[in-house]
């Protein structure tokens, strides 16, 4: 009779879990790299879902960060997971950060809170799954700074340092197929 309620009670929630906005990276198990671009993504395809919602960057310890802070005002949910330069969230290296998806009009509505994940520092490899992403984005990032750099050779600082960074990525990430080959 205890093992039946116990099955039941795992159905439960797992189907409250399909049917909630989750964040799925980053996590405990899917850090984010300082000033690096980072991986967010979501469970856009929940039931319920709101259609969009701020993404902001808390941290559990008040020293590190007193309040979360906003890093895009207003993402669409259908995008599933973005890509986030090191322009939008530049926290330092550390423990105890959070993201959290909240109701544009009211930030502390918040509709999805990620597990706590680390920010490893300048130079961490990427967890793997975020590797493969970063390169198929840095691949397309790449193909773009060509063709920007050959109709303007004059380019921003930031865009100088997202390239960097980007470079530093598909370092990693070939790094990675090696070790597997
Ligand atoms: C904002 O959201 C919080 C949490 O849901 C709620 O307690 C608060 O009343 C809301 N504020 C406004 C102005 O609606």
């Amino acid at each position: 009779m205890q093992f039946r309620s116990i099955a039941i009670s795992v159905v439960a929630v797992a189907s409250m879990a399909a049917a909630q906005l989750t964040v799925t990276t980053p996590s405990a198990a899917n850090w984010w790299v300082a000033k690096s671009t980072n991986v967010l993504q979501w469970s856009c395809k929940a039931d319920n879902v709101p259609q969009t919602f701020t993404v902001l960057i808390g941290n559990q310890n008040p020293a590190v960060l007193v309040q979360p802070m906003a890093i895009i005002a207003i993402q669409n949910n259908y995008d599933c997971s973005v890509l986030i330069t090191q322009d939008q969230a530049n926290q330092a290296a550390g423990t105890g950060y959070e993201v959290l998806l909240a109701n544009p009009i009211n930030n502390t509505d918040v509709y999805a809170r990620s597990e706590a994940f680390e920010i490893k520092p300048l130079g961490s490899l990427y967890p793997t799954q975020q590797a493969e992403q970063v390169a198929s984005a840095s691949a397309a990032a790449a193909s773009a700074s060509t063709t920007a750099a050959s109709s303007s050779t004059k380019k921003g600082n930031s865009a100088a340092g997202l390239g960097a960074s980007l470079v530093l990525a598909a370092a990693g990430v070939v790094g990675g197929v090696l070790a597997v080959l």
